[in-house]
């Protein structure tokens, strides 16, 4: 495992992503929507450092079908969703790949009538992007590699490391069932 991004640099990152946020936001409330279950430590770090009047909720948005790491078809379950008409929104996500579970997320809740929809991520992968969306706040811009740490997981697991690996291609295994 070759370490990315250390917990350090990690730790800049998202106080660079709340600066960002701050500013963009000023006092005005917002609603956190994280996508779980990559983003559940993101999240943690990055409302604390938020100064507005801040709620926030979670979605489950799931492309990968059990241990693959080739997206499916997205599922996606709102059940844990705050009331977003009217108000702010951030959606929150560990990253952006090729970019359609985003996508998917911000049409739906463009529907429900919130005041605005943005977009924060942990890392935008480069070279992956299949939509004409990008995320507004982007943590770091990372090469092509699989990667786990810091939320993001390879078969469920890796999720408590406090830094960001690539993983090893020869421990990738796209076909065989757990
Ligand atoms: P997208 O829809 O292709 O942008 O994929 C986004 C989702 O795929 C993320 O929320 C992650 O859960 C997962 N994902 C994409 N790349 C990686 C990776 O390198 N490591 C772990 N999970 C990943
Ligand atoms: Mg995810």
């Amino acid at each position: 495992m070759n370490v990315l991004l250390t917990a350090t640099q990690l730790h800049e990152g998202v106080r660079r992503l709340a600066g960002e946020i701050n500013a963009f936001y000023g006092q005005q409330p917002l609603v956190i929507v994280g996508v779980m279950t990559g983003s559940l430590v993101l999240v943690a770090d990055l409302i604390r450092q938020l100064e507005m009047p801040l709620r926030v909720g979670v979605v489950q948005a799931r492309s990968y079908r059990g241990n693959a790491t080739v997206p499916g078809e997205l599922t996606v379950h709102a059940e844990l969703l705050p009331e977003l008409a009217g108000r702010h929104v951030l959606v929150v996500d560990d990253i952006f790949d090729t970019g359609q579970t985003l996508a998917a997320l911000l049409e739906q809740f463009d529907r429900l009538g919130p005041a605005s929809v943005r977009s924060a991520v942990l890392l935008r992968k480069l070279g992956r992007q299949r939509v004409a969306i990008a995320p507004d706040h982007v943590g770091f811009e990372i090469p092509d590699a699989f990667v786990v740490g810091y939320g993001l997981d390879y078969r469920d697991e890796y999720r408590n490391l406090p830094f960001v690996a690539i993983l090893d291609p020869a421990t990738l295994d796209e076909e065989s069932p757990r």
